[in-house]
């Protein structure tokens, strides 16, 4: 199918996902009806052309993580000004996730509240951070660390952008899809590119729905991220998020393992899923030695109740406290070393 649709089902706040080849034609039907004017937030190297019946300027934002800052906001906020928008009126981010980070933290904090539609045009951005209202920017201090949830009004996933992503920037975007083979017991595999996608968001759609503020479901979509951290951390960031991310998943399969939660069978499917499937690197990077790695994970945010992992297990993956040093040392030990 070309062209799917899945609703995040936030009652008078639910919004659209649309996903399929060319979808970026359907914004205008999208968009609120009190909106006269827009914004469009957007990246130089990002190649859709989005258009708009009601008049729009556009606002450009450099690239990488360290144009992830509130003085990019500031130089979006100013943008907004410059073209008189108000609360009625609309900002669209055009990009991948740090667009639309950007786009929906701006919009959030305009007008206390401005309505933020997303063209999502990286694959960790539809299956991930163009849904489900997590906005914000970084501090030299640490990643999205000022931030805010506002729920976009629509989001667009249009596939035929992924054909200009940069290789790697697409096997981030299969690092964090992987996850989602390990989040129900659906067969992704089976699925064609738009299903598999528009099927990752609405599991994201469903646990965003159940536990939009992150209470205590919606940790499950940090699979894989808590060795993953580390191992961005520890490499100085050489290694990227979803390659990072598809390491820490089958890590957390070994741990689970060796916790007696999942069996031999449910480990070789992670290597199958992150390996076979996607094509993904699952070996340590020879130079991260196990106990930094170890303290790096004692540090993660998650850890108030000891060593804190997202982990497989007879009832699906769940947070699980108090992991004993121990096991995570064992776990590590089975790791293969590249
Ligand atoms: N809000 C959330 O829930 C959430 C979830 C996951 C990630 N994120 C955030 O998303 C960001 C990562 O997103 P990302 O992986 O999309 O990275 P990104 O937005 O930095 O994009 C990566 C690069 O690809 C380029 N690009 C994007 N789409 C393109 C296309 N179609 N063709 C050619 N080039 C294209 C961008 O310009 C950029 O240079 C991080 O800042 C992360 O914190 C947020």
């Amino acid at each position: 199918m070309s062209r799917q649709q899945v609703t995040v089902q936030l009652g008078d706040r639910s919004y659209p996902v649309i996903v399929g080849a060319g979808v970026r034609v359907e914004l205008n039907s999208v968009l609120p009806a009190t909106a006269r004017r827009a914004v469009i937030v957007t990246q130089q190297s990002i190649p859709i052309q989005v258009a708009t019946d009601i008049p729009s300027t556009t606002v450009v934002i450099g690239e990488g993580e360290q144009n992830k800052t509130l003085s990019t906001i500031e130089h979006v906020v100013r943008a907004f000004a410059a073209a008189g928008l108000n609360r009625n009126d609309v900002v669209i981010g055009v990009g991948g996730g740090l667009v639309t980070d950007v786009a929906g933290y701006a919009a959030a904090s305009w007008h206390r509240g401005t309505p933020v539609v997303h063209v999502s045009t990286s694959l960790v951005g539809m299956v991930d951070a163009a849904i489900g209202g997590k906005t914000g920017v970084n501090l030299p201090e640490g990643k999205n660390l000022v931030g805010a949830f506002w729920q976009p009004h629509a989001v667009l996933c249009d596939t035929d952008a992924l054909a200009t992503l940069p290789e790697r920037e697409l096997r981030c975007g299969y690092g964090e899809m992987a996850k989602y083979h390990f989040l129900t017991g659906d067969d992704l595999l089976a699925m064609d590119r738009t299903s598999r996608i528009a099927r990752c968001v609405q599991i994201k759609a469903d646990i965003v729905a159940s536990d939009e503020r992150e209470g205590g479901l919606r940790a499950v979509l940090n699979y894989g991220h808590t060795l993953g951290h580390a191992l961005e951390i520890s490499t100085g960031f050489e290694i990227a998020h979803g390659e990072a991310v598809a390491v820490g998943m089958i890590f957390a399969a070994h741990l689970a393992h060796v916790l007696g939660r999942i069996d031999d069978e449910r480990v070789a499917y992670h290597q199958q899923v992150v390996a076979g499937a996607y094509g993904l690197s699952t070996a340590l990077p020879r130079d991260c030695r196990a106990d930094d790695l170890l303290a790096l994970m004692q540090a993660d945010k998650k850890a108030l109740h000891g060593l804190t992992f997202v982990l497989d297990g007879a009832n699906g993956v769940e947070l699980v406290a108090d992991v004993s040093t121990a096991a995570v040392t064992q776990a590590l030990s089975r790791m293969e070393v590249r």
